[in-house]
């Protein structure tokens, strides 16, 4: 975990006590206009769920304070000062949270307080105003102007703009429309359609982080995919045992000859799984998937999928992050959709295949290491759906384009870093990379003593898989190409 994250997550809970366990008292609730209401029943659906209430402890003394103003309630009942016409909570507010927030905000996940409820918004809105103006909230690290892709969360400056204006207008509530205030996607979601194949290791896994202040375990499970043929992967819903813990998970599938290598693993240590940090520990994996906080599931385009040999294991990497639920456990499970293959007979292969700068060396204390690879020059059409870059905690910035029969094409830009929010990204529509493509990756680094890890000094750094090793790795998602 990098320092500055680290911090971060520090001050957030800082944050948390400064927002959450204080009296309100005295604060912005007395600023409020005449108007504003907060006991009205038709307030928000989700007020009977009482583990909403359990997320942001203020709840009670909140409405509390609120409905000792009974002046209020009886002159306007919940509605906007006559004549208001600026942002209020239901009208503008709970939608722009809808779109943007309330794919991790919500009780029980990685976020730590949930936007669902008017309360819970205004409690935290000076806070969330700041992250947006910073742009760390909603996370989002691809830049907006290389590649489009879908699930794009982002803010715009006019969203800010209303929310700081709701915020200066004392926080009107307004009225609630059935309409809009349905219980949001939580990312958590459950899918209709019965999925083909669950994946399972078959037990809740406490995470036990090295070290006496760890709170990052890195553990890899394996699980032998219960199909007597090979399938094809259309989609992949990843239901979190323990969202409040789980921070990323990445499954590869291993090849029926890496199994003893993989028992070896095994018996490092007498827990269940294997630590394993930045892959599976072996380097002729295939990639199946991936899934980190606020991923909904995305199918690719009907009659694709990537390939489940049927003789392959799956190696399911989890990253847990305890400081949520120190003492937690998970099982974490995901659904697999299959290809119909009575519907497509002759269906697409995905492959999911890397290009890393395997020679990367960054000298300790270099602020500005770089590592660069490219690719080899291939003379065929290329269908590219999506895109995974990866780092390790090290890393500052990673960029990948293509040279291609059409011109140079952007494919990705992460302009920051963060290991934490890794992402599997899925572009709007298919990219067409023309013969002949040439695609490079680079990677930025800062091996400086002020980002190391907690405990760390620089040291020199390489191609590895371990939390101190580094990686300049992407993952394309393409059509296999014919003889490959
Ligand atoms: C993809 C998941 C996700 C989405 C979407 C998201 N958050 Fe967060 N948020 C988190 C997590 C996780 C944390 C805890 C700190 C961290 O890990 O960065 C957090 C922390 C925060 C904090 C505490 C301060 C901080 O920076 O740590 C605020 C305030 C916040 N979020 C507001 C928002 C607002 C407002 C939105 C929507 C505009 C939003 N978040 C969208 C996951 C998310």
């Amino acid at each position: 975990m990098k320092l500055a994250k680290l911090a971060l997550i520090l001050g957030m809970t800082a944050l948390l006590v400064a927002c959450g366990d204080d009296e309100p008292s005295g604060d912005d609730d007395n600023a409020e206009p005449e108007s504003e209401v907060n006991s009205n029943d038709e307030q928000s659906p989700d007020d009977n769920d009482s583990a909403n209430n359990d997320s942001v402890n203020n709840d009670t003394s909140n409405n509390d304070s609120a409905n000792n103003d009974t002046s209020n309630n009886d002159s306007v009942n919940n509605d906007e000062p006559t004549g208001y016409d600026g942002p209020t909570y239901h009208d503008d507010i709970q939608p722009m949270m809808e779109a943007n927030c309330v794919g991790c905000h919500v009780p029980d996940s990685i976020a730590p307080f949930a936007l669902q409820t008017y309360e819970q918004v205004k409690e935290t809105a000076l806070a969330s105003h700041l992250t947006m103006v910073e742009g760390t909230m909603p996370p989002w690290p691809p830049a907006d102007d290389c590649g489009e892709f879908q699930g794009h969360r982002g803010v715009t400056a006019e969203e800010v703009d209303l929310f700081k204006e709701w915020i200066d207008e004392g926080y009107v509530e307004g009225e609630a429309d059935d309409s809009t205030d349905g219980q949001p996607d939580s990312g958590l979601t459950t899918l209709d359609d019965e999925p083909d194949l669950t994946v399972d290791w078959g037990f809740d896994y406490t995470p036990s982080p090295p070290g006496d202040d760890g709170i990052d375990d890195y553990r890899c499970f394996v699980i032998e995919p219960d199909i007597d043929e090979d399938k094809f992967v259309n989609l992949v819903h990843t239901r979190p045992g323990n969202a409040e813990i789980v921070h990323h998970m990445i499954a590869y599938m291993a090849p029926a000859s890496q199994s003893d290598h993989i028992d070896s693993l095994l018996a490092e240590d007498d827990r269940p799984g294997y630590e394993c940090f930045g892959g599976p520990g072996f380097s002729d994996a295939e990639m199946l998937t991936g899934w980190a906080p606020g991923a909904l599931p995305m199918p690719y385009e009907d009659g694709h999928g990537v390939r489940i040999a049927e003789d392959s294991q799956i190696i399911v990497q989890m990253h847990y992050n305890t400081v949520n639920d120190p003492d937690g456990s998970d099982r974490t499970e995901f659904d697999l959709f299959f290809v119909d293959e009575e519907e497509y007979p002759d269906p697409t292969e995905l492959v999911i295949v890397p290009l890393g700068a395997y020679d990367l060396f960054v000298e300790a204390g270099d602020s500005e290491g770089e590592a660069y690879a490219e690719g080899p020059t291939i003379p065929l059409d290329i269908t590219l759906h999506g895109i995974a870059p990866h780092m390790h905690l090290l890393g500052t910035d990673i960029y990948v384009d293509a040279d291609t029969g059409n011109g140079e094409m952007c494919l990705i830009d992460v302009p920051d870093w963060d290991f934490d929010w890794q992402g599997f990204y899925l572009y709007e529509e298919p990219i067409e990379l023309a013969s002949p493509v040439t695609t490079h990756l680079t990677c930025g680094f800062d091996n400086s003593a002020s980002n190391q890890p907690p405990g760390r000094t620089p040291e020199d750094v390489y191609w590895g898989d371990g939390t101190y090793d580094e990686m300049c790795l992407v993952y394309f998602i393409i059509d296999r190409p014919p003889g490959m």
